[in-house]
């Protein structure tokens, strides 16, 4: 990764947080994306990914500050479980414009500033792009969107050098899930109980998935999505 410029939209997040720190000890320039403040030690932009014309204006902000752009990690996201009969017509287009058009906004920002010198872009999806969970449908559906809007620009922009994949975690220990459990949405001893290897994603364990897709050791992967769930997705049993 060394002096690779990556950026990472919610970076100032659990995953984003670690994801950047990761990266810049393998040697990366990373420069961080959020709409809240960033508080880790990389620079921090202010975008909202749901409008294209910030994800325009931190593309170049990036590239006027680091010369070039070689990658982008999209960790922003929302998660706001709501049940399918009473969900707001508001709600459903929020949870579709964080997930899904953010995600292509920030990508074809990012993109049209390696299209001449290739790069790598890796989006977080879920499990959820798979695994269908309760009154979580419009985070599904945005999810399963990503893990195809994934195919499709891999496709397309092989032709730039640019290599597009995902990374899928299951429940990871992040200020999201505490929320989560916090609400009454999520049981945690039900989750570790339904995960094989029996614990939540650390951070880490999702950021060493990035790292991995962004190198050269992923050189020739592209369109795929990686699921790091300690095994959900197989599990098919009681
Ligand atoms: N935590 C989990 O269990 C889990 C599991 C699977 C997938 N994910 C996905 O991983 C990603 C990161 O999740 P996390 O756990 O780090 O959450 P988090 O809440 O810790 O961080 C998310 C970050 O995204 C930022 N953000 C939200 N909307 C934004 C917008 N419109 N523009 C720019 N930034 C925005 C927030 O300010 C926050 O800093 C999300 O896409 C989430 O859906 C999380």
């Amino acid at each position: 990764m060394r002096d690779q410029v990556i950026l990472v939209t919610g970076g100032a997040g659990g995953i984003g947080g670690e994801v950047s720190r990761r990266l810049e000890q393998a040697g990366a320039r990373v420069a961080v994306a959020d709409l809240a403040e960033v508080r880790t030690g990389a620079p921090g932009f202010r975008c909202d990914i749901t409008d294209a014309a910030s994800c325009d204006e931190t593309a170049e902000a990036v590239v006027h500050r680091f010369g070039r752009l070689d990658g982008l990690v999209n960790c922003a996201g929302v998660s706001r479980p709501h049940d399918s009969l009473t969900l707001p017509p508001a709600e459903w287009a929020r949870m579709v414009d964080v997930q899904l058009n953010g995600a292509f906004y920030i990508a074809q920002a990012c993109a049209r500033r390696m299209a001449d010198t290739g790069g790598a872009i890796v989006f977080i999806t879920s499990t959820n792009a798979e695994a269908a969970f309760p009154r979580r449908a419009a985070y599904c559906a945005a999810k399963a969107g990503v893990a195809m809007l994934t195919k499709v620009l891999a496709i397309e922009w092989a032709a730039q050098g640019i290599r597009v994949n995902a990374v899928g975690p299951a429940y990871v220990a992040t200020e999201m899930t505490r929320r989560n459990i916090a609400a009454g949405n999520v049981n945690e001893e039900q989750i570790k109980a339904r995960i094989p290897l029996g614990r939540l994603a650390q951070p880490d364990d999702v950021a060493g998935a990035v790292e991995f897709l962004l190198s050269r050791q992923a050189a020739f992967i592209t369109g795929q999505s990686l699921y790091v769930d300690g095994g959900w997705l197989a599990y098919g049993y009681f």
